[in-house]
């Protein structure tokens, strides 16, 4: 499956959700998640993020490998998301921001 990892934070740009064909991503205050048993592995969100947030889960970058697990975890509690909507306000100021793990709202 795909992995949504850290530069989605404060971002929720959106466009993934637009393209996914099985409708397979999950929505919280400031992030997105992927439910991995309905991820196709499609490939089509990873071009579209435009924080390259997506990862195949094979390429998933090793300091980010605990957003395996959240995407799994979150993906059963968050609601659905299959329509593009406004990113969040603060989405250009944290798109090139690094370490924004702290500010996950889980
Ligand atoms: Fe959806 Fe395809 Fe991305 Fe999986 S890889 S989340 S099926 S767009
Ligand atoms: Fe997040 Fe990128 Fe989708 S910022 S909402 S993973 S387009």
């Amino acid at each position: 499956a795909y992995v949504v990892a850290e530069p989605c934070i404060k971002c929720k740009y959106t466009d993934c959700v637009e393209v996914c064909p099985v409708n397979c991503f999950y929505e919280g205050a400031n992030f997105l998640v992927i439910h991995p048993d309905e991820c196709i592995d499609c490939g089509a969100c990873e071009p579209v993020c435009p924080t390259k947030a997506i990862f195949p889960e094979t390429e998933l970058p090793a300091d980010w490998s605990e957003y395996k697990a959240l995407n799994t975890k979150y993906s059963t509690e968050w609601p659905n998301i299959a329509e593009k909507k406004a990113a969040l306000p603060e989405s250009e100021a944290y798109k090139d921001k690094k370490g924004k793990r702290d500010e996950l709202s889980l």
